[in-house]
């Protein structure tokens, strides 16, 4: 695949319009295709506002931009995607629809051609095998926003031919991505990996060791995150944030490393979904600026209170556990987990790297502590973690 091989999105709503840019700035005709006409015509005006910007902005000029929107074509019907090389889905999250989708585009690509979901936490593998030829169907997942978050998941299904593997990095380099490869497992890398930063600040919320306020000052001035979790899930929404976190847990037959929170699930029944309806976490004005109020909600008594060191040790270690875990089941290597987490969620570092900075002794020493204290598998430490540091290695 090359610039000049014709890429087909399917779907053209946030993902499949911020992709459609990506394909078409590399240089690819791109035809976009939607159930829903008015989507197609949407996401054109939408792209067409978002180059104007550009142009005013200096950074691409006018004769680029007039190129680019010029690549992208809107496909009145599936049939169009016939001449592409690569087809990437992008249509609701729904197992039904994909399958059914995959089976619909399969009939009409070449034989070459090359079938990739956008999907986040469904199986690559059950999508594929609703096809003849499962082995040129790929994950190619994608960051919202796309054209900003140079992070792309390439994740082969079972039956994936690793020349298409192979051909889908490759193709990634050459827009400008950083793709990294991982194993078909619920929530790929960086939904699985980022977890316990939603889900150990909940904890510690809802047992009382710091409000809101100092949780997020904590995970940004101390940690160095960009966003503190309890905002970031706000701008995410609650549904979405909640909907990831039970699909993970569920997906992982209940693992309690994963389980949701009630303070969310609470959250999504009063339709406190965050700034999107002006309130989650906390409450927002007319202009989305947080309006401080008194905290409500499942919050714990302040009964222990943490230092900000204490919350951030905590909730980072969960979070290299996690990292560690993934490079001991083989889902990614070291390097694209440290990427993915660096590239799609913006953290501050590779979390195998903070590992080695924090020492992998303390980074189990904090394990086992939780683990004593709580008396539950939910904090039990990687047995790779355990092995490196018995054999006294580290990652890099
Ligand atoms: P969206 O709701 O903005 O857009 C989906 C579009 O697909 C709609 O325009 C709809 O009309 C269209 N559609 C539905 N069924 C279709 C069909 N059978 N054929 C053609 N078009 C159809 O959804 P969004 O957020 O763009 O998500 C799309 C996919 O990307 C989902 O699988 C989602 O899980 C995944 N994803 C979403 C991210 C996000 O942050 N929104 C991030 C990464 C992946």
């Amino acid at each position: 695949m090359d610039r000049n091989t014709p890429i087909g999105i399917i779907g053209a709503g946030t993902m499949g319009m911020g992709i459609a840019q990506v394909a078409a700035t590399a240089g690819h005709t791109t035809y976009l295709y939607d159930t829903r006409q008015e989507a197609v015509e949407k996401a054109l005006a939408t792209l067409a506002k978002t180059m104007a910007t550009l142009v005013a902005k200096g950074k691409v000029p006018q004769a680029e931009a007039d190129a680019i929107l010029g690549r992208i074509r809107p496909a009145a019907l599936m049939k169009e995607m016939a001449g592409c090389g690569l087809v990437i889905e992008a249509v609701v999250e729904d197992i039904a629809v994909k399958r059914k989708l995959f089976q619909d585009l399969e009939a009409k690509l070449a034989p070459g051609a090359v079938l990739a979901t956008n999907t986040s936490s469904l199986s690559v593998t059950e999508i594929g095998a609703a096809c003849t030829r499962p082995e040129r169907v790929l994950g190619l997942h994608f960051f919202n926003p796309a054209p900003l978050l140079p992070l792309v998941e390439v994740i082969p299904g079972l039956a994936t031919a690793p020349e298409h593997r192979d051909a889908c990095v490759e193709l990634m380099r050459a827009w400008g991505k950083s793709p990294v490869v991982c194993k078909d497992t619920p929530g790929f890398i960086v939904n699985r990996v980022a977890r316990p930063y939603y889900g150990e600040s909940l904890r510690i919320l809802e047992e009382g060791g710091a409000d809101i306020p100092t949780i997020d000052r904590a995970m940004k001035e101390v940690g160095g995150f960009r966003m503190g979790p309890f905002e970031l899930m706000d701008l995410i929404g609650n549904d979405v944030n909640y909907m990831v976190t039970r699909t993970v847990w569920e997906s992982f037959f209940y693992d309690p490393r994963y389980k949701p929170s009630f303070i969310q699930q609470r959250l999504v029944q009063a339709r406190w979904l965050g700034r999107k309806s002006g309130r989650g976490h906390y409450r927002y004005d007319a202009n989305g600026a947080i309006v401080p109020e008194a905290p409500v909600g499942l919050a714990g008594a302040p009964h222990s209170p943490k230092a900000p060191e204490a919350i951030v040790h905590r909730v980072v270690v969960m979070l290299i556990n996690e990292a560690v875990d993934a490079v001991h089941l083989g889902i990614a290597t070291r390097d694209d987990i440290d990427l993915a987490m660096t590239k799609g969620v913006n953290y501050p570092k590779g979390l195998l790297r903070w590992a080695d900075e924090l020492g992998l002794p303390a980074c189990l020493a904090e394990l086992e502590r939780l683990q004593a204290e709580y008396g539950e598998d939910r904090y039990r430490p990687s047995p790779l973690l355990r092995r490196m540091v018995r054999e006294g290695h580290t990652f890099y």
